[in-house]
């Protein structure tokens, strides 16, 4: 019996429910998901406290725990996405130009604004709202290299509830003078907002070099020491994108075997470091990030946009890489990891490979808070875990209603979810117990 004297802080969620119990591998092992065409997900004080079969749960709760009857949605575990830049809300869709250019002609000049707080912290509940209306409850996020976009970006965040990742942009060369700090200033301002922000209610720090070409050797010295002071704080950044980039870190970084090897160099492989793009690897730079366990982020949309290539998930895997899902909103084209899976499902194809959708849902989800080892917190719908979810419709749209109502099967909706889908597609989404996003009903033509 569920019940107790006080159900106030106790709702139940009353959805199809649909996640990963285990990795499915990359042809989808069906084992290792879990469909309940009708459950009950009883939550408490933000986390997942029972989750079984409505006909067995429901005659169990108490009659004052709220239902929230979303019957013919998919309840799945909310997003992870493991790299994004908050800065760049107005960067997205930017044309013309591939990395360095883009960087220049788009990126550096809408970061310079994030020196005025007011606008960090506008940028970034707007940023925040559009990945809850797209269901991503945890990512790991660029700021900018000023310390109050971190601010910003945190107050916001916490005042969500969320659980997030995010760190000040570590610049001091090769970027305008209002973007660049120094080996020492770098390292001190990061060493206080790490102080500040990280285990503060849900939020993780991490030392965010913005990529090798725009730090000096010493600044990438003061991260190694900033890394070794704090073990357990997060590490992310730009690797192996673009061709014209790595042929710029073999001139800047003369002796390195790899550019990876630059990173690696200067101790910034480790567990909970996250590494976006890695489209051009070798053998050796996989097997030495399984190794050190860091772990690379697949930023599919961004990939096409910015023409840097096309991500081989299978050989990723195969090294043991713990592969996980970016947007990279702005040079990633959508928020939603509905349709960044839509897109990582065509590269797979180009290259001759299947992503099946079991495997889709695992990126998304279980695969996402392994690869920010945070699986014990967050990825599946097991009680324990954050009450952190993405409630979806089937019938989002004329055509998604149609198309999934072809096949009574859980995973080919997820299918058509990712390649039909986007925010449309969410109905609502919770973090930390909480409804923080709920779509409206849209006018009907
Ligand atoms: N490499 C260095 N900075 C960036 C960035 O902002 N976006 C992308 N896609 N690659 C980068
Ligand atoms: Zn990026």
């Amino acid at each position: 019996m569920l019940a107790s004297t006080s159900n106030a802080d106790r709702h139940a969620i009353r959805a199809s429910l649909l996640h990963c119990l285990r990795d499915p591998g990359l042809a989808g092992d069906a084992s290792c998901v879990e469909f309940l065409p009708d459950a009950l997900v009883l939550c408490r004080g933000g986390r997942i406290e029972h989750v079984g079969p409505t006909a067995a749960l429901l005659p169990t709760l108490a009659d004052d725990v709220r239902i929230d009857d979303q019957r013919g949605k998919l309840l799945v575990p909310g997003f992870i996405d493991t790299h994004v830049h908050y800065p760049q809300v107005d960067v997205i869709a930017s044309y013309g130009t591939q990395l360095l250019d883009w960087l220049n002609r788009y990126t550096f000049p809408a970061e310079l604004a994030f020196a005025d707080a007011a606008h960090a912290a506008a940028t970034a509940d707007f940023f925040l709202d559009r990945l809850l209306e797209n269901g991503t409850t945890t990512a790991a996020v660029f700021c900018t290299v000023h310390p109050q976009s971190v601010d910003a970006f945190f107050t916001a965040s916490e005042a969500r509830g969320l659980a997030m990742i995010a760190g000040k942009c570590l610049m001091d060369r090769h970027a305008p003078a209002g973007l660049t700090d120094s080996a020492d200033t770098g390292y001190r301002d990061s060493k206080t907002l790490i102080e500040r922000w990280h285990g503060h209610a849900r939020s993780h720090y991490a030392i965010t070099p913005r990529f090798a070409p725009t730090s000096t050797q010493a600044q990438m010295a003061a991260m190694q020491r900033l890394a070794e002071e704090h073990p357990d704080v997060y590490i992310q950044s730009h690797v192996a994108e673009n061709r014209a980039e790595i042929a710029w870190v073999r001139e800047l970084f003369p002796g390195h075997r790899s550019y990876f090897d630059v990173y690696d160099h200067y101790g910034l492989l480790r567990e909970r470091a996250i590494y976006a793009h890695c489209i051009h690897l070798d053998d050796a730079d996989r097997a030495r990030m399984t190794a050190a366990g860091a772990t690379p982020s697949f930023c599919p949309t961004s990939n096409l946009f910015i023409g840097s290539g096309l991500y081989d998930l299978p050989q990723a895997l195969a090294a043991g890489n713990r592969v996980s899902l970016g947007s990279d909103v702005g040079g990633g084209t959508s928020y939603s990891l509905l349709r960044t899976l839509g897109e990582a499902y065509k590269v797979q194809q180009l290259l001759g490979h299947s992503l099946s959708p079991a495997y889709a849902l695992y990126l998304a989800t279980l695969g996402g808070a392994r690869a920010l080892s945070l699986e014990h917190a967050l990825g599946s719908i097991t009680p324990g875990k954050a009450a952190d979810f993405a409630l979806l419709d089937p019938c989002a749209t004329p055509l998604l209603a149609r198309r999934t109502q072809m096949r009574d099967d859980p995973l080919d909706t997820f299918f058509a979810l990712m390649t039909l889908g986007d925010d449309r597609a969410v109905a609502a989404t919770y973090a930390n117990g909480r409804c923080v996003h709920r779509r409206s009903a849209q006018p009907t033509p």
